[in-house]
């Protein structure tokens, strides 16, 4: 929508959403990363680095693991960047992993997923040793997240609270609502909001009314992979907005566009906060990958935890 920017109050034009910028939170947390990257190097000679596994040629993930290794490489972090072919089989895909959990100098492991179908994902994320696993895929750090106990946690879902937090810095006792219950962001991102004290609902293709369930809710995170789906009448008023969806849809001219799980003209006129598509959820998940490496390397190294 013209005129329409991040971070601008939308009260003049007859609506009333700010507009939470993801783009520039993340990298201001990614500054602060870098800043702590800087510390642990000169103080206790740990440059934070990250194992990216990429098996296949997914022009996606392709594009994925570019902007990962770019956004290490600017916070003073090392990346390894390691490309196998789609024809990998999953004991090979295991022997590297093994390999990468011996390394020393390697505190976080990521194997990009979808991961082709001769590989079972579950095998593979099992493998990873659980303080390398900056995804917090491991079902290790699952547990840990569900049992209140410290935890590499999903990095998506710690983007989303992170920013729900810049516009409600207390979510006690809130209405939560999270529309999707993949592993990936759905049931991590219901934990985490439960740990932050809200009252949470996860929903699912087979729940009843959504619509109705989403009026209810003060914080609304949207995690369906759906265009749009989420229209302005779900909205209660003032109700923070997470758009968690990447939908790249046709537009006008047959040219392509991205947009959310949420349509966000209808949603700014009722919502009190919303996050971009793009420019909201995506880029924190990028900074939040960078914290959790930070950490990784601070707890294997017997360091505190980062002061980020
Ligand atoms: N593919 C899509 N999202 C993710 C993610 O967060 N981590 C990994 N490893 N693969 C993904």
């Amino acid at each position: 929508m013209p005129g329409i920017r991040p971070g601008m109050t939308t009260e003049r034009l007859g609506m009333t959403a700010t507009i939470i910028d993801g783009k520039t939170i993340a990298a201001q947390l990614r500054g602060r990363i870098a800043g702590e990257v800087a510390r642990l190097t000169s103080a206790h000679n740990v440059t934070p680095s990250i194992a990216v596994v990429l098996v296949g040629a997914d022009p996606a993930s392709e594009v994925y693991v570019r902007t990962k290794s770019k956004a290490v490489a600017e916070a003073g972090m090392r990346a390894v960047d390691r490309k196998l072919p789609a024809t990998t089989s999953e004991a090979e895909l295991l022997a590297l992993v093994a390999e990468l959990n011996k390394d020393p100098s390697v505190h976080g492991i990521l194997v990009q997923l979808p991961l082709p179908p001769q590989i079972d994902s579950h095998r593979i994320i099992s493998a990873i040793d659980p303080a390398k696993d900056v995804d917090g895929f491991h079902p290790l750090n699952v547990g840990r997240l569900a049992s209140g106990l410290p935890a590499l946690v999903p990095c998506t879902p710690l983007g989303c609270v992170m920013l729900a937090k810049t516009v409600r810095p207390s979510l006690a006792g809130l209405e939560a609502v999270v529309i999707g219950r993949s592993n990936i962001v759905g049931k991590p991102v219901a934990q985490l909001l439960l740990a932050e004290n809200a009252t949470v609902t996860l929903t699912h293709s087979k729940t009843r009314d959504l619509p109705g369930v989403c009026r209810r809710a003060d914080i609304l995170v949207a995690a369906i992979g759906r265009p749009e789906m989420v229209r302005g009448d779900w909205i209660k008023p003032g109700a923070v907005v997470i758009d968690v969806g990447i939908n790249r849809v046709a537009g006008e001219g047959g040219k392509a566009r991205i947009v959310g799980d949420v349509a966000f003209t209808e949603a700014l006129a009722v919502a009190g906060a919303i996050t971009p598509v793009p420019g909201g959820v995506g880029p924190m998940t990028i900074a939040c990958l960078l914290l959790n490496t930070v950490r990784a390397a601070c707890a294997l190294n017997h360091l505190p935890p980062p002061a980020v």
